[in-house]
């Protein structure tokens, strides 16, 4: 059998500038290149103000580029129509944030299958999934409890939960273990390495700690707009 990677995230000369309040335009990336394959998962690190999230953002084509695009899977994910690109999205991305997001008036399970209910799963099918999901992590027992008392490392686990289970091409996380204490961040990160390794997902994670990125096979370094790789 013939056996070729896919290159599933393609972003070709992107570059996004901001209007300043004293009128200046501050160019914070510029003409930034990447490209990565199935599975494949790499850390960004890069001073605060570096441009990471505002990076992010553009693969999730939630802000608009001054030039360059994002491929993913070939699709141009900057010029797709709004109401295409928002379809994208749901099917296609999981996003996993510093402070979880998750929704307070929802129990664990209805946080986790929240994306597939936005896919429009039947019920009972993206019950069984989410719950299948949770039983292998040890959290069927939890399922019904509210998302109130859990810890930030709990909280953390449960949003990447919900991040992947709808098996998603690509997740991003920006600073995910941002706001665990150290001995937590580790578990948590590797948590969400594991979990994406086995279901081939392309995971970017962008940190401002080095040891975290040190977690991760490739690293790059987001620097005066653009992307270098090395070694920390
Ligand atoms: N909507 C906006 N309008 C104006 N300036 C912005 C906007 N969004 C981001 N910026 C500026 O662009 C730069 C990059 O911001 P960004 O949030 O991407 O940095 P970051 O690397 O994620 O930083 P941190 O590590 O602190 O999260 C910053 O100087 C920020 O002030
Ligand atoms: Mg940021």
């Amino acid at each position: 059998m013939f056996f070729r990677e896919a290159t599933v995230v393609e972003i070709k000369g992107l570059t996004k500038s901001f209007q300043q309040a004293q009128g200046q335009r501050l160019v914070v990336l510029d003409g930034l290149s990447l490209a990565l394959q199935e599975g494949e998962q790499v850390a960004i690190v890069g001073e605060s103000g570096s441009g990471k999230s505002t990076l992010l953002h553009l693969i999730a084509g939630l802000d608009k580029a001054d030039a360059g695009e994002v491929f993913i899977d070939r699709s141009p994910i900057l010029s797709m129509p709004p109401s295409e690109q928002a379809r994208w999205r749901r099917k296609n991305l999981g996003i996993v944030f510093q402070f979880y997001h998750l929704l307070p008036e929802l129990n664990l399970l209805e946080n986790v299958m929240l994306p597939l209910m936005l896919l429009n799963y039947p019920d009972e099918q993206a019950r069984d999934m989410t719950l299948e999901l949770l039983g292998r992590f040890g959290l069927k027992k939890r399922a019904y409890d509210s998302v109130y008392g859990l810890s930030g490392g709990e909280m953390q686990r449960v949003a990447i939960l919900r991040a992947v289970v709808h098996r998603p091409r690509i997740i991003l996380a920006d600073e995910p273990t941002g706001n665990l204490d150290l001995s937590m961040q580790d578990k948590v990160m590797r948590f969400l390495i594991d979990l994406c390794r086995e279901m081939r997902i392309t995971l970017i994670t962008v940190t401002h700690s080095r040891h975290i990125a040190g977690m991760f096979e490739r690293v790059f370094v987001l620097e005066r707009g653009r992307l270098g790789e090395g070694l920390l």
